[in-house]
């Protein structure tokens, strides 16, 4: 999709489409009036008929209205003016989009954006805007034998009525970055385990490095030993695939400034070794690599912006499968750190890939570490779909992250991770087990891995809830690609 912005007048748009608001009982926006005025009244007396009474979400389209250039007038609710926030102009905007796909045009001019939004700048609106159209063009038909036609929609102009600000221009390139990092994201958390190995997630970081020029490493299994990742390599062990350690070092500022290292969950298949899982949906455990998919478009987003800062990602991949060689409940392996950990179940086994990885992230001297993960469905259940788990050993970085979330929509909650927490992971036979039991089974989890960040400033986003969506519409979410981007260009712009 190509997206532009400009001062315009809806009624001298020579697109397929104006789009326009109409808020409750029938309530023009200043856009909206223009138009009604060209047109002669025609919008305000198809209201007056009762076609359109503004409720949020509802759509209308006009074909051929004399006065007016474009060739077709969406009208869009937008609810009450009083109560318009956030959440309803992401409605609005969702709601022009589909019944846009709907007709035959190839471009609109949609004058949404510059309506005003409680709490909300211009920057917020144009990038909020740019992720929901590109969200709608987004398709997962790569493995079907005759995949839809692609939609005929195709360029987007961003009306404003007034001069739109200095910033409007680079955000919406950031935004078209951050929006093609999240598609990234989708695919891969879509693709099956038979496909999505980790030898493919590493393919896919070295055509990474090859097009935006950063450097790859692959650490294979016979490296991992060497280094003694024996939690990892303890997952891997029941799998015919081999585990990747995958990095890319993006480099965009002075080599000396210390990188940012965002650690990424790569399971691509979670069946729970021989601590086996239900049946029932195992095929979604495909998408217990979305913590690696989330820091691949992270990573891709920020190379496309040109950020002037250092990132560092890091996915330790492996699939999770029972077999005769496969780790055993009550099996104790040796950390990278030295720590010994008593396996007491093997569907546990994010933390055990990710408590190595994160060992591995100081050779990097990080100034700040994140690993993001599909780490427990305990976490599903404490905070549903909406807000991703936050966890953090540094106050200011959960700050910092909460409203990185908060200002991309793509929320976060902070959770406690008091010492209290930690005796759950008292072993009798080990230095720690990798479960603590059901009670506060996130916090447990976020409390096994605080072992292993000691030396550095360390978060760590629980997205089992939020990288996917089940149901009819079931697939990947993208998330948290807009928090992270957002962080990452927040930090860049106050160093
Ligand atoms: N990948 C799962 C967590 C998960 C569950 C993600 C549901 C998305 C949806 C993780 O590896 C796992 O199996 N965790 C266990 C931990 C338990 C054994 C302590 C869980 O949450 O049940
Ligand atoms: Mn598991
Ligand atoms: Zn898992």
């Amino acid at each position: 999709m190509e997206f532009s912005i400009k001062q315009s007048s809806p009624e001298k748009q020579r697109s397929a489409c104006v789009v326009v608001g109409v808020y409750s009982r029938g309530k023009l926006t200043a856009a909206g009036q223009s138009l009604d005025r060209a047109a002669q009244n025609h919008l305000s007396d198809v209201i007056a008929q009762g076609d359109m009474e503004g409720k949020l979400g509802s759509t209308l389209i006009l074909q051929r209205v004399a006065g007016i250039t474009a060739e077709r007038v969406l009208l869009v609710g937008l609810g009450k003016a009083a109560d318009f926030g956030a959440k309803q102009y992401l409605d609005a905007v969702r709601a022009c989009m589909t019944a846009l796909h709907k007709t035959a045009g190839k471009d609109a001019a949609l004058y949404l954006t510059d309506l005003s939004v409680k709490d909300r700048d211009e920057a917020w609106k144009i990038k909020q805007c740019v992720l929901l159209a590109s969200e709608s063009v987004f398709r997962c038909d790569q493995l079907k034998s005759a995949p839809a036609s692609a939609p005929t929609l195709r360029k987007l102009m961003l009306g404003c009525a007034d001069k739109p600000g200095a910033v409007a221009s680079t955000v919406l390139e950031q935004a078209s970055a951050t929006a093609s990092g999240i598609a990234l994201t989708k695919t891969l958390g879509n693709l099956p385990g038979n496909i999505c190995t980790p030898t493919y997630l590493a393919e896919q970081a070295k055509e990474m490095a090859q097009k935006y020029k950063l450097k790859v490493t692959v650490l294979e299994e016979k490296d991992m030993e060497k280094l003694g990742m024996h939690a990892l390599l303890s997952v891997s062990h029941g799998s015919r695939q081999p585990a990747k350690l995958i990095t890319l070092e993006y480099q965009g500022a002075d080599k000396k400034q210390k990188p940012v290292v965002l650690v990424g969950k790569g399971i691509t298949f979670d069946s729970g070794g021989i601590s086996i899982k239900p049946g029932a949906e195992m095929d979604e455990m495909k998408y217990d690599m979305c913590g690696a998919a989330s820091v691949l478009g992270t990573m891709q987003a920020i190379a496309e912006m040109k950020l002037k800062l250092n990132v560092v990602i890091v996915i330790p991949s492996s699939e999770n499968l029972p077999d005769g060689s496969a780790s055993k409940p009550g099996d104790i392996v040796k950390s990278m750190s030295g720590q010994t950990i008593e396996i007491l179940n093997t569907d546990a086994e994010g933390r055990l890939v990710l408590c190595d990885a994160l060992t591995y992230s100081a050779r990097f001297e990080p100034d700040t570490v994140i690993d993001i993960a599909t780490l427990t469905g305990a976490c599903i259940i404490a905070l549903g779909h909406i807000a991703s788990g936050l966890f953090s050993n540094d106050g200011s970085l959960a700050q910092e992250l909460l409203k990185a979330g908060d200002t991309a929509h793509d929320r976060a909650w902070h959770m406690p991770m008091w010492d209290d927490y930690q005796q759950q992971l008292d072993s009798n036979f080990a230095d720690m087990q990798n479960i603590g039991g059901r009670a506060g089974g996130s916090i447990t989890a976020a409390c096994f891995l605080s072992r292993f960040t000691k030396d550095f400033r360390w978060a760590h986003l629980d997205i089992a809830g939020t990288a996917w969506r089940s149901g009819k519409d079931k697939g990947a979410t993208g998330r948290p690609v807009p928090l992270l981007t957002q962080y990452l260009i927040d930090r860049a712009s106050s160093k």
